[in-house]
């Protein structure tokens, strides 16, 4: 893979001091469900983390609010020491990225289209402008599309780059996602579930592009359900249960918490796994013996 090149930051210099990412007591509420509560997560600089946890259990939900897609009921977010706007473009401006569970792309636009558009935050031209295909936008076409193919060759993605995104094998959109979210040149890159629907050798190849995205000097923080792609790549891993943090370690100790495969397999946490039950079979079984011996 080829280094990728890096282009001015509007921002000011980040604090390098503070964590990439500072999620403190983020809680969402829908209604009467919590869906997500009270969640601390700190992503450092150069750390690949993982975000698991059973169907249902907050993870796109706090995706959504480090994202500022939802404004969360409780708790703050701070990007490098800043407090994020609750506006997706302002989150995007600032230096978060990311790619949807359900993949979200333009799907009539070329490929090298599609990653044009996501470089809209970081050109002088708006995304509308971008899409319209202004005046303003061939000024900085140039530059935007040798980036742009840059970031194609990067993600494998190079032989397709006049292809429209809808004729794309779904692991190369998932591929694709994951170009456009680069080409706002973000510090964090969140992924939702990028091996879903993959084959094991694009899921190892994805594997691979992530390690190369963090080499790149951005941050990592993917939910995904294959377990062994998380342990294989992740420097830490959090657990979120029922919208709640159930634990963080690295991929040794998450893996030996009983917790997690408890809550993997919809049996309680706590008080030994059905002492009720084992009691009442335990008593049947006497019973059983008692009659039998009648
Ligand atoms: N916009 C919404 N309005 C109401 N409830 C919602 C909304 N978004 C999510 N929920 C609920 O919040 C809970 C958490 O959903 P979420 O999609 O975050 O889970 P998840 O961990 O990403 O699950 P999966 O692994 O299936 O993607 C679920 O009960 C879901 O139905
Ligand atoms: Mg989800």
């Amino acid at each position: 893979m080829t280094p990728m090149t890096t282009t001015p930051d509007k921002n000011p210099a980040p604090r390098t001091d503070s964590p990439v990412l500072h999620a403190t007591g983020v809680t969402m509420r829908f209604g009467g469900l919590t869906a997500v509560h009270a969640v601390d997560l700190t992503v450092a600089h150069h750390e690949i983390v993982g975000l698991i946890g059973p169907n249902g259990a907050g993870k796109t939900t706090f995706f959504n609010c480090l994202t500022g897609l939802y404004i969360p009921t409780e708790g703050t977010v701070t990007y490098k020491g800043t407090v994020l706007p609750p506006k997706p473009h302002l989150v995007t401006e600032a230096g978060i990225a990311r790619t949807f569970q359900n993949i979200r792309l333009f799907a009539n636009m070329t490929v090298l289209e599609n990653v044009l558009v996501g470089r809209h935050t970081r050109t002088e031209e708006g995304l509308f402008s971008a899409l319209l295909r202004g005046p303003k936008f061939h000024r900085a076409e140039k530059a935007s599309t040798q980036r742009a193919m840059e970031l194609l060759h990067f993600t494998g993605l190079t032989p397709k780059a006049d292809h429209l995104a809808r004729n794309l094998p779904y692991g190369e959109q998932r591929k694709l996602e994951i170009a456009r979210a680069l080409a706002s040149e973000p510090g964090l890159l969140l992924l939702d579930e990028p091996t879903a629907g993959m084959n094991p050798q694009e899921t190892r190849a994805t594997q691979t592009l992530v390690r190369a995205i963090r080499d790149q000097g951005i941050a990592v923080l993917v939910i995904e359900h294959d377990m062994r792609f998380i342990f294989n790549l992740c420097d830490r891993v959090a657990v979120l249960v029922q919208g709640e943090k159930l634990t963080e370690g690295t991929a040794e100790t998450v893996q030996a918490d009983e917790r997690v495969i408890a809550a993997y397999l919809g049996t309680p946490f706590e008080g030994a796994p059905g002492q009720d039950e084992i009691a009442e079979v335990e008593a049947a079984e006497a019973d059983a013996r008692t009659e039998d011996n009648r």
